[in-house]
């Protein structure tokens, strides 16, 4: 039986942006549903921890702060890969967004004179970044919950989305897989917002939560949205030696250093000015750089350390590191300099959309990490990921209320039934296959291929070598069993079903590696060293083909004034 309830806008993923989007249709007027594969408050933004960026000029020197410098800063960070215009409008927007959330009940640390504390942070001019001590991501996440329940918002928890629905090439849905039971069945909607979050854990390194599969993102590229900017990956200088738990760039901003094994500061020899407080892509290399070359811990880490500021200090604005490094590596920041390594943690690209969050698909939006608005171009700053959420997540909800009527209901609903049909024999199939190759074997070689081969450092042989390593890893994919039949929570079989959307994302990220033939913020070609603005100053765009191989293509950075120059810090 196909039951169908329909909202006017479906948002998929409870994450900051999916939030932030919800309470926009609502405000907007229009129905709306939010539906999740976890409980929301459990979604990876609660992780993010060091900050928001916005130009409120709050600190001592950071008076003279504006959205031009914020937008510059941004362009400049991104290795000019960025669109301008977009860049802009993430800065433009960014201080009533902030201010936005503190009425609505973010508890952000304040300076003694009560306004909103900013503490410096990667590749930015001025002290920008707000913060809720270490817990930034936590503090507005539950606050977007909030103002969600208080406008009572309808929940659809724990229903995995197995498939994006499309009538004549328009968006009218989702089938979805109900964890706790197993049900399998339809959600329609005028409009679809995808809000999925990043896919970090096709790698084996990384800061991201285990449900950061892509699994929405591989959705939508099948739906038909293209993907763009995969193979700019950032990977964050300062992850947990052990587990690769982030341990915040605030920690830096708070005035943290780095020392290798010789127990010395080496920022100076890779970003003079700036040291410790480079973009992520520069301290991530230089730290990689004195691992590789015989100055790192156990030829695996180099140390953090705070230990000069104090424990005030860092008790109060540091706390949820302390505890993190206490619990997961037995260390005291207090007492002992914490052991970091570089590790996965963000996807600058992503499902290709505009300003509005629009893709390619009619009636299929995006927002968040999982998007491509193109506005962190080849390298994100720090900070500007909670407020990206906070930007594009407001602004794809009220295109999502704008453009929602219009579809032809009897039509999406014969689509609806159709797919609905189709995915219960793909489940039912997947389920039923017992004998074969259990997916975890398969995901850690993948994992193990782009941490080695796709990390950053990257030349022409180890991405030949992962892009062939995947298309065989795609072929045992395709005999892949699930251990256990069972309906209610089956994990097994819901990583099973995601493995096979990594897979498509990791070769898409791996192929647009080896085709760029020149080095840009996060990507690292030690063959081609240097930017090539004459022919790579372009976004990648790949399209699923019929086969289910990616098709590559490349399109114009919007540019908005902001010449490219060397980036020097
Ligand atoms: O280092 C951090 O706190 C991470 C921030 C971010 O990714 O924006």
């Amino acid at each position: 039986m196909t039951e169908i309830s329909r909202h006017d806008v479906l948002i998929a993923g409870g994450g900051l942006a999916g939030l932030r989007a919800a309470v926009q249709v609502h405000d907007a007027g229009g129905t709306v549903a939010v539906i999740s594969k976890v409980y929301p408050i459990r979604s990876h933004s609660g992780a993010a921890q060091g900050g928001v960026n916005a130009s409120l000029g709050n600190h001592p020197e950071g008076g003279d702060d504006s959205w031009k410098g914020h937008a510059f800063d941004t362009i400049k960070g991104s290795d000019y890969l960025a669109d301008q215009p977009r860049a802009e409008i993430l800065a433009q927007d960014a201080p009533e967004r902030v201010f936005e959330m503190e009425h609505w009940g973010a508890y952000f640390s304040r300076f003694p004179d009560g306004r909103i504390a900013q503490r410096p942070f990667g590749g930015a001019g001025f002290p920008r970044t707000c913060y809720a001590a270490d817990r930034t991501g936590h503090q507005l996440l539950h606050t977007l919950w909030e103002q969600c329940l208080k406008r009572g918002i309808t929940f659809l928890n724990e229903w995995f989305v197995t498939r994006i629905v499309t009538h004549d090439g328009r968006a009218g849905g989702v089938v979805a897989l109900h964890v706790p039971s197993g049900r399998i069945r339809t959600f329609a909607a005028d409009v679809v917002i995808v809000a999925g979050g990043g896919y970090g854990r096709v790698f084996a390194k990384t800061t991201n939560a285990y449900i950061n599969t892509g699994s929405l993102t591989a959705a939508a590229y099948r739906a038909g949205a293209r993907l763009e900017d995969m193979e700019f990956i950032q990977f964050h200088p300062t992850t947990l030696y052990g587990t690769n738990i982030l341990m915040t760039e605030g920690v830096r901003g708070e005035g943290g250093y780095l020392l290798n094994a010789e127990g010395k500061r080496f920022m100076d020899r890779y970003a003079p000015s700036v040291l410790e407080l480079a973009p992520r892509d520069i301290v991530a290399r230089a730290i990689q750089t004195e691992i590789d070359e015989g100055r790192g811990l156990e030829d695996e880490y180099v140390h953090l350390d705070i230990r000069h500021l104090g424990a005030d200090v860092i008790k109060e604005k540091l706390p949820g590191i302390r505890q993190i490094a206490m619990d997961f590596a037995g260390v005291d920041p207090i007492e002992e300099p914490i052991p970091v390594q570089p590790g996965q943690h963000y996807s600058m690209g992503g499902i290709s959309c505009d300003e509005n969050g629009e893709t390619d698909v009619p009636g299929l939006l995006a927002a968040g990490e999982c998007s491509c608005v193109s506005v962190h171009g080849a390298n994100r700053l720090g900070g500007n990921s909670l407020l990206e959420t906070l930007v594009f997540g407001k602004r794809a909800g009220d295109r999502a209320v704008e453009i929602a009527g219009g579809v032809s209901e009897e039509a999406m609903t014969g689509a609806l039934a159709d797919a609905l049909l189709e995915e219960r024999d793909v489940v039912g199939k997947l389920r039923g296959r017992t004998d074969g190759e259990r997916q975890i074997e398969i995901r850690r070689d993948m994992q193990r291929t782009m941490t080695d081969r796709v990390g950053l450092f990257r030349d022409q042989g180890r991405l030949a070598d992962a892009v062939r390593e995947l298309a065989r890893l795609r072929t045992r994919y395709r005999r892949v069993a699930v251990g256990s039949g069972h309906a209610a929570f089956n994990y097994d079989l819901i990583d099973t079903f995601e493995l096979g959307g990594m897979l498509e994302l990791a070769e898409v990220t791996a192929l647009g590696a080896l085709v760029r033939e020149e080095s840009r913020g996060g990507h690292w070609r030690t063959d081609h060293p240097k930017r090539d603005d004459r022919n790579w100053l372009k976004h990648t765009m790949a399209t699923r083909g019929r086969a289910g191989q990616p098709v590559i293509d490349y399109e114009d950075v919007l540019m908005a004034g902001y010449e490219p120059m060397e980036r020097k810090y």
